[in-house]
C-alpha cells in the first residue's frame, strides 16, 4: 500500500489484456499436455489485424443494402453497445437493437463473457428464417454452451485476440461458408500473422484461462462484499469483467491507479474489473484487502 498525503493508494496492477502479463504464460498453462483447438466445429478461419476489420470486411462481402437491418443484440440488452461493433455495422446497413422484418444479420454479442442460455435455440430459429447470425466472441472463447462451444452456433464467429489471450493484435473470423478477406497491406498482414501465431500458442489452453478467470471472479465476488451485477436472464458464463453494483462507493477507484476500471457501461454505480487470467492472484487479493481495510 502506498501513502500519498491524506489518501492511501493501492498499487495492485490489473490490466484488461493478457498481453500485459505475457511473461506469465508458461506458469499459467503448467506442464499438462497440449489440449486441442477449442471448437467442436470445423470452419473456414480468416485472420485479420483486428476483429473490427474482419467484421467490416465480412459485412461488406454480404452485399447488404443500407436499408437492410443489422440487429445488434447483447446478453443484457442494456443501453450500451461497443462502438467497435455499432460503428462498423452502421457503415453497411441500418442498425437496430431488435429483430425486425428487415433484419438480414444478427450480431449476438456474448457480452463480457455472459452467453444467454437460450442463445443456441434462438440462433437456430433465426438461421431457419434466413437471418445470418454472427456470434461476437470478443469477450469469451472456449466456453461450452449447450452441446457445443461458444462460436460454434452462428454462421460466423468473431474473436479479438488481445482480449482473450496474450496477443498485442489480431482477430479471427470463423465462418461456415468460405470467406476471402480483402487484401491487407504489410502492416495489417503482420498484425494478422502475429495474432494467428499467438492463437496457435494459447488457444489450446483456453479452458485453463477460463478456469483462472473464474477463480479471479470468485475471489472478487467473495471478498468485495458488493452485490454482483449480472444479466437478468439465465446465462452460461466466464466473466471477462467481474461486475458489481457499488451504490455506496465502497470502492474508491481513484485509489487504484493501476487497475483498469472498465468504462463499458452506461449504468450508474457499476464496477467492472477485468478477470485477466495472467495477472497474479495476489494482485486481486491486494485489491480486496485494500477495500476491506478502507471499509473497516
Ligand atoms: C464486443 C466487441 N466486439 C468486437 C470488438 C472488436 O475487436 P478489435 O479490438 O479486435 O477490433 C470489440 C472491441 O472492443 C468489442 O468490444
Amino acid at each position: 500500500m502506498l501513502s500519498t498525503g491524506t489518501e492511501t493508494r493501492c498499487d495492485a496492477r490489473i490490466s484488461w489484456s493478457p498481453w500485459s502479463n505475457r511473461d506469465r504464460l508458461a506458469e499459467a498453462i503448467g506442464d499438462e499436455g497440449v489440449p486441442g483447438w477449442p471448437f467442436d466445429s470445423s470452419r473456414h478461419e480468416s485472420w485479420g489485424p483486428t476483429g473490427r476489420w474482419l467484421l467490416g470486411s465480412w459485412l461488406e462481402d454480404l452485399g447488404l443494402d443500407r436499408s437492410d437491418v443489422v440487429t445488434i443484440l447483447t446478453t443484457s440488452q442494456e443501453q450500451y453497445v461497443s462502438i467497435c461493433v455499432s460503428v462498423t455495422a452502421f457503415n453497411h446497413a441500418s442498425v437496430a437493437r431488435v429483430v425486425t422484418d428487415r433484419t438480414r444479420v444478427v450480431i449476438a454479442i456474448h457480452e463480457f463473457g455472459y452467453v444467454d442460455a437460450a442463445f443456441p435455440g434462438q440462433c437456430e430459429e433465426w438461421r431457419a428464417s434466413g437471418i445470418i447470425v454472427v456470434e461476437d466472441c470478443a469477450h469469451v472463447a472456449g466456453l461450452t454452451v449447450g452441446s457445443a462451444r461458444v462460436g460454434d452456433y452462428g454462421d460466423a464467429a468473431l474473436f479479438s485476440m488481445p482480449k482473450i489471450i496474450p496477443a498485442s493484435t489480431g482477430g479471427l473470423l470463423r465462418t461456415r461458408k468460405p470467406f476471402h478477406p480483402p487484401a491487407m497491406d504489410e502492416t495489417m498482414s503482420a498484425a494478422a500473422m502475429d495474432g494467428k501465431a499467438a492463437a496457435e500458442q494459447s488457444f489450446p489452453y483456453l479452458d485453463r484461462f477460463n478456469a483462472l478467470r473464474l477463480e479471479r471472479h470468485r475471489l472478487l465476488r467473495d471478498g468485495l462484499g458488493l452485490p454482483p451485477s449480472e444479466p437478468q436472464r439465465p446465462t452460461v458464463s466466464v466473466p471477462w469483467y467481474s461486475m458489481f453494483v457499488d451504490e455506496e462507493h465502497r470502492v474508491d477507484t481513484a485509489a487504484f491507479p493501476n487497475v483498469f476500471w472498465g468504462q463499458a457501461t452506461l449504468e450508474a454505480n457499476r464496477l467492472q474489473i477485468p478477470t485477466n487470467p495472467l495477472v497474479p492472484l495476489s494482485q486481486y487479493e491486494a485489491l480486496v484487502a485494500h477495500v476491506q481495510l478502507a471499509n473497516s
